[in-house]
């Protein structure tokens, strides 16, 4: 995994807080991958939350000092002149994770007996809380009632997944694992960006059109390039629909996840989904042809001596082509990107695409660079615009390569209004 700062969370001031759960191991991790993406971690920690891990610990990930009392005698204090604003003045973000029962009820009754229930009320920043408990102390009626007063109060709630406890029993009441934290902070930080209340599409992975039920065609397209669109128009605070081939990537937290596996089905989720959409970026690669026909029953060889077999193939739909003509019916989506990924001639080909597929930019890749294209992490791409704007982009990673098409993406919606 890259340690590249995370832009949305780069120089973000965040307070952590711990609680006495044995879940606590998952978060010495959660705030070593805070400060590695480039986060200012400031841990404070319940008594409780000490006898399981040392401050130590927190203190080395973070490179910052842990915050254990409210009492400026005690080493781990504040100093005293700012012991009751606390550490809540000037931070981004507010994370307890995990959260007993016990701290829950505190916060809910505005409890201020400790150095964290006291930062807790003094915020003024959002508040993300994950809870992790027994699964009958998560579903008990005072546990939920409480969470309903702090959802209720705005405070972000994080589900906890079901799973196995330290006790052995199964239940809902698990702290999730650090890629799913980390994604409602970024989605908690991310709130009021450039594209905050704007609704986009992404489409990403490769389209799979099927032969006979164990063959497939399919292409090099792992939906690395459209996952982390979809990542950065998140951060960006947009509300995001993935509309994806199975993939062995993580989805990115908070978006609408859509599966889908051929071209025909993608054009039907797209459609589906196109109505009110303010951006649509098409970043899969969607089969031109397939077979002309699915058999029933595994092909098999007809003829045990023949070298050669010819397969008959149909174009699939252009979706694209249909977005153009429902675009110039409905206005919908305002922005439409596409995506050229070429072997040769790259600008001339990305030129004709865009305009015969009526793009407000496209976004184009030289495929036989090394360091570009399918499966690897780096992109080098140049963005093309309808005014004939030609921008090349340095090569960079395929989350800031995103980073800038989404910014391009704000600013043309902007431009719209
Ligand atoms: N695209 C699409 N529907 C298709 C094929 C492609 O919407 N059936 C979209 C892709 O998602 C991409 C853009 O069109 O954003 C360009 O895709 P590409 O495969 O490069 O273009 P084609 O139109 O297929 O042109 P060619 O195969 O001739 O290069």
């Amino acid at each position: 995994m890259s340690s590249e700062p995370i832009t949305v969370l780069h120089n973000r001031r965040i307070i952590l807080g711990v609680t006495g759960s044995i879940a606590i191991y998952k978060a010495v991790d959660l705030a070593s991958k805070l400060t590695q993406a480039g986060a200012l971690v400031d841990v404070i920690m319940t008594a409780s939350a000490q006898r399981f891990v040392a401050p130590l610990t927190f203190a080395s990930v973070t490179g910052r000092p842990v915050y254990t009392t409210m009492w400026a005698t005690d080493a781990g204090a504040l100093p005293t002149h700012i012991a009751h604003v606390g550490l809540g003045e000037g931070a981004d973000l507010l994370v307890i994770a995990p959260i007993t029962a016990h701290t829950i009820a505190r916060l809910a009754h505005g409890l201020a007996d400790d150095l964290l229930a006291v930062t807790a009320l003094a915020a003024r920043c959002p508040v993300l809380i994950a809870p992790a408990m027994d699964g009958g102390m998560y579903a008990h009626p005072a546990t939920q009632d409480n969470l309903a007063t702090l959802r209720a109060r705005g405070v972000i709630v994080i589900e906890p997944e079901e799973g196995r406890f330290a006790s052995g029993l199964i239940g809902k009441g698990r702290l999730p694992e650090t890629h799913t934290l980390m994604g409602h902070i970024r989605r908690a930080l991310g709130r009021g960006g450039a594209l905050a209340g704007q609704r986009v599409i992404v489409t990403a992975g490769g389209t799979r059109e099927p032969l006979d039920p164990v063959r497939v065609l399919a292409n090099r397209s792992s939906g690395k390039q459209g996952y982390a669109l979809a990542q950065a128009a998140l951060d960006a605070g947009a509300d995001v629909t993935l509309i994806s081939t199975v993939s062995v990537l993580p989805v990115p937290v908070g978006a609408t996840f859509v599966v889908v596996e051929t071209a025909a089905q993608m054009l039907d989720a797209v459609l589906q989904h196109l109505s009110g959409a303010d951006a649509l970026l098409m970043a899969a690669a969607v089969a031109d042809y397939r077979p002309s026909a699915v058999a029933a029953h595994k092909l098999k060889k007809t003829d045990q001596t023949a070298k050669t077999r010819t397969l008959t193939l149909v174009r699939t739909p252009d979706i694209l082509s249909e977005v153009r003509d429902q675009r110039a019916r409905t206005g919908w989506p305002r922005v439409v990107v596409g995506f050229a990924a070429e072997s040769e001639d790259l600008l001339r080909n990305a030129q004709e695409k865009l305009q015969r597929k009526g793009l407000d930019l496209i976004v184009a890749n030289d495929i036989t660079a090394p360091d570009a294209g399918f499966a690897v992490d780096t992109n080098r791409v140049t963005l093309l615009d309808a005014q004939g704007g030609v921008e090349p982009l340095e090569l960079a990673s395929k989350a800031r390569v995103a980073e800038q098409v989404i910014a391009r993406v704000a600013r043309l919606l902007e431009k719209r209004g």
